[in-house]
């Protein structure tokens, strides 16, 4: 009897314990992820958020929740890969290819190395392929043309929705060649597109929609300020992928293009304190090792997050470098640390304020 197919709120559950925040994302790939698994048809993702947002962290979320469930990992193939490894394989005209073989290897690995070929084909065209960075395969940088990148959205393209993609078997399959019907296989591209922002913004504010983009009237106590509000969710249009140097084509295979959200102060707090692979929770394991309770105050983790929160370029990451300043000098001699009598290192925010300064 076939096993129940979770739902995606079932699904969405255990994803974000992994992703913090970030709620339309997790749905959105909860729900393309609940009709994969049915068996159903579902449309192309493309996730569009600033470095740092979460984006590779919810395509590994994706791939630890259905290695951590028999009955899924034996539903169900997925393969990451960079869209740069898709360029370098376009100069020889298989970057399309690249994608299945990865699934079939995959798939071998997963049913073991004497599954009939014909089992492992069927298993890689109905997989799971997340290609990260998408936006380093654009069609332009700057005025120049870029190659590698056209070629590489070509070759995506054509893999993906494609009733018969030809393909060179590996020396372990006894070489040969196969068709793959590509079309239940599901796409989920991610990219973080630097200075889509910027551009969106200018052309609402000064470019050719000028004016489109209209300042609120803010009341703040007794003052009344004017304050221009822009939510790249509000005006983004596919044409600004065009101009970005996403071929139209290329773009017209994904249903959904989701936007994350930029991480504020209490997104960052809560990636701090409870995201599995944070840095305090490895300072923590460590100092742990050494017999020693590693414990911050909410005002240290707070500066800490307001800290991370002034260099929103680098999204999450900036806590890890932010981190790393306050607790280096602790972690190089563990041993000598002065603790409580409870073993306990207690860092407070007159402590992380001696590292950071006093921020603004
Ligand atoms: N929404 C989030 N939830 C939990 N951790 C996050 C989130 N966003 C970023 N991080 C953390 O920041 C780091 C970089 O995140 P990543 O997902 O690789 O960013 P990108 O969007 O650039 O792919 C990871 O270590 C991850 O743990
Ligand atoms: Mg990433």
């Amino acid at each position: 009897m076939a096993t129940q197919t979770p739902t995606p709120r079932e699904i969405s559950r255990p994803l974000s314990r992994w992703v913090i925040g970030q709620e339309r994302a997790v749905r959105e790939m909860s729900i393309a992820l609940a009709k994969h698994l049915a068996g159903l048809s579902t449309g192309n993702i493309l996730m569009i958020g600033s470095s740092g947002s979460g984006k590779t962290t919810l395509m590994r979320a994706v791939e630890k929740y259905l290695a951590s469930q028999e009955e899924l990992a034996r539903r169900s193939t997925v393969v990451r890969l960079h869209a740069n490894l898709l360029a370098e394989h376009a100069v020889g005209g298989r970057a399309g290819e690249v994608v299945i073989l990865r699934l079939l290897e995959k798939a071998r690995e997963q049913l073991g190395a004497d599954t009939p070929l014909k089992t492992l084909l069927r298993r890689a065209a109905s997989g799971i392929a997340f290609v990260d960075e998408v936006d380093k395969i654009r069609a332009r940088v700057g005025e120049q043309a870029n190659v590698a990148g056209i070629r590489a959205q070509e070759a995506l393209l054509t893999l993906i929705e494609n009733e018969s993609v030809p393909i060179d078997l590996p020396q372990w399959a006894g070489g040969g060649r196969a068709r793959v019907d590509s079309r239940r296989i599901l796409f989920v591209c991610a990219g973080a597109f630097e200075g889509l922002y910027d551009s969106v913004y200018d052309r609402v504010t000064i470019g050719s929609d000028r004016g489109a983009l209209q300042p609120m009237t803010v009341v703040q106590g007794s003052e009344v300020r004017q304050e221009l509000k822009f939510d790249l969710r509000d005006w983004l249009r596919n044409e600004d992928l065009f101009d970005y140097g996403m071929t139209p084509q290329f773009l017209s295979r994904f249903d959904a293009v989701v936007l994350l959200e930029s991480l504020g102060e209490d997104e960052l707090v809560r990636i701090f304190l409870e995201a599995p692979d944070s840095s305090y929770r490895e300072a923590k394991a460590y100092f742990d090792s050494h017999g020693v309770h590693l414990a911050l105050s909410p005002a240290a983790v707070r500066r800490i997050a307001a800290e991370a929160a002034r260099q929103p370029r680098l999204g999450a990451r900036a806590l890890k470098e932010v981190f790393r300043r306050v607790i280096c000098d602790y972690e190089y001699d563990p041993a000598s640390i002065t603790t409580g009598s409870d073993g306990a290192l207690l860092i407070d925010e007159p402590e992380v304020v001696a590292v950071l300064g006093a921020g603004s």
